[in-house]
């Protein structure tokens, strides 16, 4: 039975089967159907026992031969199939890093956190250190230790959050026991807990997150940031004040734009002023933005009020200092040009992306 002609027509379709398997799994299912017990060659082999003695020594041979062209016909096809599969998985696996060079797809900080790293890099470049106090805060250092006693009617200068003091505060921390515990309106006890751990001369500019309990409109948020400013040494005036911020708003805003300082009152400042800068978008010249005047109010500033350093006992007859402290959402908004200052946390992709 095993004649040259049924040999050579199994080696044919085998061939041809293990050419047609695409696949690693499809060609281990080939293989046993090639070479396996139940294949067309097993049979031969089989039948080989029923061969005449003379003959079957020959037949033997021409049946491993065929085995033999299969087999290697097999390893061919399994090398060729996984060169394949590995370079279609490379091709599947590859992470394409051009794709970062894509702007539009590139991430950025949000506005405030620029501008407040841009604030600070200007005041340091003037020579102020960056220092950072709690958010939460005890009514000492956000009210009483800034000149404010309990019932002081400033207070209600700030629409303000109060917190539950823990039952377990430890005394000399926010929260001490009974002490009411705030969420700080505004920087200005940061300028307190500095005096208390650096004695002066001290130069620092304060930034951070502030509450109050506001509704949101175009120019005001619940949630915003401050910067607050303190120079405290030997022989400070009210000219290094005017001096410090008309440099700090042409470092920052630009040559064309100036300040000036206008009576105010704040209890931790005598005398007090309102800072108010040329209004970037005209220039000066008046637009709906300053409401004509060309002047933009930015902030609140002063000399420091003895009561302020004699809560932190430093002596007023040997040191003089003076503070300030603006809104950095202000800032970005004024730089920017944006209308209503909502935008800034409400995370909308599309003015995200935008500055
Ligand atoms: N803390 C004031 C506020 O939030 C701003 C301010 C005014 C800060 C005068 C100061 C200052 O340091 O001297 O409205």
């Amino acid at each position: 039975m095993s004649d040259t002609a049924a040999l050579a027509s199994i080696e044919e379709e085998g061939r041809r089967s293990i050419a047609a398997a695409a696949t690693s799994a499809e060609l281990r299912d080939v293989e046993a159907a090639v070479l396996g017990r139940a294949s067309p060659i097993a049979a031969q082999r089989r039948s080989l026992g029923q061969a005449a003695p003379d003959t079957r020594r020959e037949a033997g041979q021409r049946i491993g031969a065929v085995v033999t062209a299969l087999t290697e016909a097999l390893a061919e096809r399994r090398d060729a199939i996984a060169r394949t599969e590995r370079t279609e998985r490379l091709a599947a696996e590859r992470l394409d890093l051009t794709e970062v060079h894509d702007a539009r797809r590139r991430g950025h900080l949000h506005i405030v956190t620029r501008t407040q790293a841009e604030l600070e890099d200007t005041f340091v470049g003037m020579g102020f250190a960056v220092a950072e106090g709690p958010e939460v805060e005890s009514d000492w250092y956000n009210f009483e230790a800034l000149n404010m006693p309990r019932d002081h009617p400033a207070r209600g200068m700030w629409d303000t959050f109060y917190l539950e003091p823990p039952a377990d505060g430890e005394a000399g921390e926010p929260g001490e026991a009974g002490e009411p515990l705030v969420l700080r309106t505004h920087t200005s006890p940061v300028q307190v807990r500095l005096l208390e751990r650096t004695p002066p001369p001290v130069y620092a500019v304060m930034p951070g997150r502030c509450y109050r309990r506001d509704t949101p409109d175009a120019r005001h948020l619940s949630t915003f940031h401050q910067i607050e400013g303190l120079a405290v040494d030997h022989g400070i005036t009210f000219g290094d004040l005017a001096g410090t911020i008309e440099t700090f708003t042409a470092a920052f805003f630009g040559p064309n734009i100036h300040a000036r300082l206008r009576p105010a009152y704040f209890p931790f400042t005598e005398p007090s002023a309102e800072f108010e800068i040329t209004c970037p978008i005209c220039e000066g010249n008046g637009c709906r933005t300053c409401s004509g005047t060309g002047w933009i109010e930015l902030g609140g500033c002063g000399m420091v009020d003895p009561a302020v350093l004699a809560a932190v006992g430093v002596d007023s007859e040997e040191w003089t200092g003076f503070a300030f402290g603006f809104g950095i959402d202000r800032c970005a908004q004024v730089r920017h040009s944006i209308a209503d200052l909502r935008v800034l946390m409400e995370n909308d992709a599309r003015f995200l992306a935008q500055v």
